[in-house]
């Protein structure tokens, strides 16, 4: 792709500015180290968001598996045991690292729009957008990704068969297991919906009300799908009778899918976002997720900073200032790479980072509405990542969702498979906001057989001595926790403290920065109200899980957010 960049954003930055240079020299930095030199840790760590699903990749390791193996036990456990964030109904996206040949690999298992995808499912009578259909019931799920990416991670990157990775969820639910607070809590809130199919209300009500807490839990529809998929990989899923039965299930609730939908279905090995910043490499998701494209550009604009010499209020104002322009520019060009043309190039090159950067006041917010246009996000607490280093030293950033909490809450009878509602994260009415806000724009119009647009950022941070590997959920709050994790990390934060440490987010529009109780103390609150922003207190977010490996003394490191819980990081 040619070198295209964006005069009218270009020529806008410089005019904010008047053409004063603000940015300080960059520090000079190490080349980024290229890759993890040979060295294996002996040991492994897992950091997942349920204790039963670390413990699941634990036990692979134990059988001779290697991180992938691992990542395949621990996404299937969380299919089972955390159904409201993700499953084999959605999709995920994941980077690895593979040890032996330094090869870093993304793995695209977003959904896709069934071919019969029609616009005008989406809209009411009157114009305005349908909501409902949207969010809930067949006609908001996307054809499932999670099953075909497990299968290609397990075929091609794994040391086990298939049958040994997902024995753990298999027992688990046959077996069963006791129901936790977010998963009751989960289900409580949608009980209104997923009564209203009645497969979903068999599965997750008993005598119409949620499971109570501590009750246990045995999911045997999902165990025989499991084991289909075990049996036959994409065949136990994609075709033959837990096909069929997907397809009559959506189909009898007035939904779109058809066989061939499911049997071209394709997990897809795509090429990773790299970007260099302060001798780390920073190893993430390209489209058809936004957050690699935002990292690199918010990284990119901020090398031109020395955020370390700098107080908080300072270096709050440049990281807000880039997020801003990424967000900005993130929904306008992103969609599936299989279909639209980005201006990737652009988007990632330094002279474009260069000129933003420029257009940035020393002392003083930039409204958003100064900026041309662009369209945002609102976050959200659905979606799962975990982080896993094995003793060889492979790596799996994995990052998955359902989308909204309970995802479609349509369960496919007979297949124990709770559909996602992915389908929001298109832009299915232009203009009108998806479930966090988002706006989006043509380049992320559904199509038959489309990728919708993610969020989800999973991503390897390489360092000369120390790496990373790092992801949350959190809708387009993912992208900032992540970006404030790597400079965490950077800053040399160990797991624990990244994990823990308080977040802020700002994504263009709103025009606001959204801050977790307790960021700032009230002086830098007050001077940062001065410099002309909009702070907007609100409850935590997020759900990060990072496992970080020092490797001049071995050591690794596993956390899982001190928010949540349910989670558990472990090193064995
Ligand atoms: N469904 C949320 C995301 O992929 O960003």
């Amino acid at each position: 792709m040619s070198f295209s960049p964006n005069w009218q954003v270009l020529s806008l930055s410089l005019l904010l500015v008047g053409g004063t240079a603000l940015a300080e020299a960059p520090p000079k930095t190490t080349p980024a180290a290229n890759h993890v030199a040979r060295q294996r840790p002996g040991h492994a760590a897992i950091a997942s968001a349920n204790f039963h699903a670390t413990e699941a990749g634990l036990e692979v390791l134990a059988k001779g598996g290697n991180a992938f193996d691992a990542a395949v036990a621990v996404a299937a456990t969380l299919s089972v045991v955390e159904p409201e964030s993700s499953g084999i109904g959605g999709g995920f996206m994941a980077v690895l690292h593979r040890a032996k040949d330094n090869h870093d690999v993304f793995i695209d298992a977003r959904e896709t729009a069934p071919a019969a995808v029609d616009s005008k499912d989406y809209v009411n009578a009157d114009g305005s957008p349908n909501r409902d259909t949207a969010l809930k019931g067949p006609l908001s799920a996307g054809i499932p990704g999670e099953p075909a990416g497990l299968v290609l991670i397990a075929r091609r990157y794994g040391r086990l068969s298939l049958q040994q990775s997902l024995a753990p969820a298999i027992r688990i639910a046959r077996d069963g297991f006791k129901v936790d607070a977010r998963l009751h809590g989960a289900i409580a809130g949608e009980q209104k919906d997923l009564q209203r199919w009645p497969a979903s209300a068999a599965k997750y009500l008993q005598d119409g009300k949620p499971p109570a807490e501590d009750s246990l839990w045995r999911d045997p529809d999902q165990a025989r799908t499991l084991e289909s998929i075990a049996a036959h990989g994409n065949d136990g899923f994609y075709r033959g009778e837990t096909a069929d039965k997907l397809v009559a299930a959506v189909k009898a609730a007035g939904g779109n899918w058809t066989l061939a939908d499911l049997a071209s279905y394709k997990a897809m090995e795509r090429t990773p976002i790299s970007v260099d910043y302060r001798g780390y490499r920073i190893v993430t998701a390209p489209p058809p997720s936004s957050g690699g494209v935002a990292i690199a550009e918010i990284l990119n604009i901020l090398s031109g900073f020395d955020l370390s010499k700098m107080g908080q209020v300072q270096r709050v104002h440049f990281i807000v200032e880039a997020m801003r322009r990424a967000f900005r520019d993130h929904n306008d060009y992103l969609g599936d790479p299989d279909f639209v043309k980005m201006p990737l190039d652009m988007l990632l090159s330094p002279f474009y980072a260069d000129g933003l950067r420029q257009g940035i006041l020393p002392d003083k917010a930039t409204p958003s509405s100064m900026l041309p246009r662009a369209e945002a996000h609102e976050p959200g607490m659905h979606t799962t990542h975990f982080s896993i280093i094995d003793a060889d030293g492979n790596m799996a950033a994995v990052t998955s969702t359902v989308n909204y909490t309970m995802g479609s809450t349509f369960v496919a009878a007979g297949t124990g498979v709770l559909l996602n509602d992915e389908m929001d994260d298109f832009a299915l009415v232009p203009n009108k906001p998806n479930v966090y806000g988002l706006l989006g724009s043509v380049a992320n119009a559904p199509a038959a057989g489309k990728r919708m647009l993610s969020s989800m950022s999973p991503s390897i941070v390489i360092g000369a001595d120390r790496t990373a590997v790092i992801g949350s959920p959190g809708g387009s709050t993912i992208i900032t926790q992540v970006l404030e994790g790597i400079l965490h990390f950077i800053d040399g934060e160990s797991a624990q403290q990244i994990a823990a440490h308080k977040r802020f987010h700002h994504q263009y529009m709103p025009d606001e920065v959204m801050v977790e109780d307790g960021t700032f103390d009230p002086a830098t609150s007050a001077a940062l109200t001065k410099m002309g922003y909009t702070l907007k207190q609100h409850e935590s977010w997020g759900f990060m899980n990072v496992v970080t490996w020092d490797r001049k003394t071995n050591k690794l490191d596993a956390a899982s957010d001190p928010r949540r819980p349910s989670g558990l990081g472990k090193v064995q």
